[in-house]
Order: structure tokens, then sequence, then C-alpha cells
């Protein structure tokens, strides 16, 4: 792959010399060129497979146009994040700066995908977010050069928020790690429970990726809430669904989180994750032709099924083709490649997508419930879900 690349830059330096001498406008040749795609991703720690499914599905995309976007090669460079914060301006460095990528695409972490977007904004470079909630990166941080595929950490718990509501719940406590995705996804399950009647009595936290739950769930077994709300995900959550089962709380306190704490894990869970109800942007078995073709060839492929990682990271790289298209493969049409991404519908594994216009999905919430090692949807939580993008100026 890479000498094919080599030889066909060989050949396209050539043809842009034959092009500059010929008199042809230079920006065509030049659009022959790979495009250079920078994944900043995790693939050690708690998240290390969500960075893989991740990465996965986007190659899955570009192998699926036969390799090419819009007439030009994909060249990728990668660096694992390490889901660390203090790393990330260093890592997202390295691609913009040290390897002149053309577009970041990254990454998991909300706290990490923060740093990015500033990296990203200073050089004027093209950034698809494929996961990291951090409501700021379309609210205050919002940028024409930011683009996200996933979702606002508010989305899925202030659905869940209002799906725990309508199940007569009163009382609620919270526990996630303190960072930037678990504190504002308690806000959101917060904001839409107590506009519903309920209350969040008490609001635990405990450092990324810490994984010693024990005393939580004695407090938990004290306060008897209605419920509890949790925000985890990746190895940390299958931790947590095992001690919440162990502990007894599972069969007296209903447990309810964003669809993260599922997604992937439920193998890894050992049945203690049977019946869970979540909130997500992604079901198993959605009943549409575009996630059936996916999921069979991401099963081809990787030996698989896909989870919502997966399919958030697919639909970047078809983010990223409805620029390319726009501008038949010329980058350097910066703002006609952003308009066109901004008002692309995303025919998504999820079911079809658009962007608000701080670029973040408006999509529906399912509700799902945990069977086997699959989240089947039993209904949509939230239909249409736009984050209220406060703040956000372009
Ligand atoms: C985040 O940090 O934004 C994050 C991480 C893992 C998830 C969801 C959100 O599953």
């Amino acid at each position: 792959m890479k000498q094919i690349q080599h030889n066909r830059r060989t050949v396209m330096r050539t043809v842009a010399g034959l092009a500059m001498s010929a008199l042809i406008p230079l920006g065509v040749a030049q659009a022959a060129d790979p495009i250079k795609v920078g994944m900043m991703l995790p693939a050690t720690g708690t998240y290390a497979k969500l960075g893989s499914a991740i990465d996965n599905a986007f190659k899955l995309y570009v192998e699926e146009q036969g390799g090419t976007l819009a007439g030009r090669s994909i060249e990728y460079h990668a660096v694992d994040d390490e889901s660390d914060p203090a790393k990330a301006t260093e890592n997202a460095n390295r691609l913009v700066v040290r390897d002149g990528v053309d577009v970041l695409v990254g990454t998991v972490h909300s706290g990490v995908a923060l740093a990015m977007a500033r990296v990203a904004k200073q050089r004027d470079t093209l950034f698809l977010v494929p996961n990291a909630g951090a409501d700021d990166l379309t609210r205050a941080q919002c940028s024409p050069n930011l683009f996200r595929t996933s979702f606002t950490n508010w989305q899925p718990a202030y659905a869940m928020g209002k799906a725990a509501t309508g199940m007569g719940h009163k009382t609620a406590v919270t526990l996630t790690w303190k960072y930037a995705a678990g504190l504002e996804a308690v806000n959101g399950f917060k904001q839409a429970f107590e506009e519903g009647g309920g209350k969040v009595v008490k609001e635990l936290t405990t450092p990324f990726p810490g994984v010693e739950f024990q005393s939580f769930l004695t407090e938990i077994a004290a306060l008897k809430p209605d419920a509890v709300y949790v925000f985890f995900a990746g190895g940390g959550a299958a931790k947590f669904a095992k001690d919440y089962a162990a502990a007894g709380l599972k069969d007296s306190v209903p447990l309810y989180s964003s669809g993260f704490l599922t997604d992937g894990t439920l193998g890894a869970m050992g049945g203690a994750g049977e019946g869970l109800i979540t909130a997500l942007h992604y079901a198993d078995g959605l009943d549409n032709a575009k996630d059936k073709a996916f999921r069979a060839a991401y099963q081809a492929k990787y030996g698989m099924p896909p989870d919502v990682y997966a399919v958030q990271g697919y639909d970047a790289a078809q983010l990223l083709h409805a620029g390319l298209k726009a501008v038949g493969g010329d980058m350097s049409k910066k703002a006609e490649m952003r308009a066109a991404m901004r008002s692309a519908t995303i025919e998504s594994p999820r079911g079809n997508f658009t962007l608000s216009s701080s670029h973040n999905p408006v999509q529906d919430i399912y509700l799902r419930k945990a069977s086997g090692e699959e989240n089947p949807s039993t209904g949509i939580a939230a239909k249409a879900l736009a984050d209220p993008g406060t703040g956000c100026k372009m």
C-alpha cells in the first residue's frame, strides 16, 4: 500500500511538472497528491477498544470507496493519545505541524479533544470529532473547521433523564468519572430529571480512569434512591457493571446510563449487564438497509460486530467524503468544502442525520435494553434531538 502511494506520488509529481509547463491550473495537479489524515485516538488504556473501532470503521469506509475519496488517495498518520489530556497538545502538534496533515480526526476523550480543538483552530486545520462529547466543542469553542459526527455529552444523558422520570422515578444518585464527559452527562441527566419533577439527591465522582467503586456502592445502598445514573465507558464500564451486580444493587436500585456503559462492553460484563436500560444515538438491530450493510461489512472485515464508536468513525469518513466531493478533492477550497459539510445529510447506520448550525448531529436518541451481547432499541427516548449549542459564535 505504502509502495503504491509512493509510486503514485512520484507519478503525480511528474504530472504536476507537465501541468505547469502546459499552463494547466496548479490546483488540478495538486489535487492528485494523497490527502493526509491524522488519526489521533487511544490505542492503550481504558478507551483503547473504542479508538480501534473508530479507526477500523473510518478505514472500512475509505476501502469501500476503492481507497480514494473524490479521486484522492488517503495517507494515514497515527498517534496513540493514551486518553491523556496532559499530552494532547504535543500529540496534536505532531500530526498537524510535524506531519502536516490535511485533516485531524479524533478522539475519544473529551479533555484530549478540547486541546486538539485549540491546535486545529490555531492552524486552521479541518478537525473531525468521531466521539468525544465535550459540550463546549460545539458550544463556546465551536469553529468553522470543527465537525462532530458523534454527540454532545448532554444529548444521550438528557434523553435518559427524560425517560427515567417517565418511568416514575423521583430520586436519583449520580456517579461518574470526574472529567468533562461525565460531569456534562450528569448535568444533562439532572436537567431532564428535575424538569420532569425528579430530584438528584447526591452527585458522586471518582477520578478518571479509576475503578475502585466499593465505597460508592456502599453509599448508594445507604441512600436508597429510586434510581442511579452513571457515566462510564470502555474497560471501566465493564468493571462498574460487574461491581454493581456483585454488590446486590442491580435488583434493588435500577441503574441507568448514557449507552456507552453497555456499547461494546456487554461481553466483558459476563451477564452483569443483562437488562440494563440506556439511552444512545445507536442501537443493535435497527431496521435500516444502511445499518445492515455496514454491520455485515464490518463483521466480515474485523470478525466482530460494530458498536457506536465504529458508527461514528464510519460517519466521520462519510462527512469528509461529502466535503471532498463538493470541491472535486481540492481541499484548498476551504469555504466551499465546509459549506458542503455543514449542509450534508449523512446516511448513517444510526439513521440519517444532519448537522446543527454548531456542527453537531441532530439525531434520534434510542432507549435500549441490554440482551445478551446486544443493545436492541425499545423505542425513541428523544426524537431529532439537537444540542442547544449555547455560546457558539461561528
Ligand atoms: C468523552 O470523553 O467524551 C467520552 C468518552 C467515552 C465515551 C463517551 C464520551 O464512551
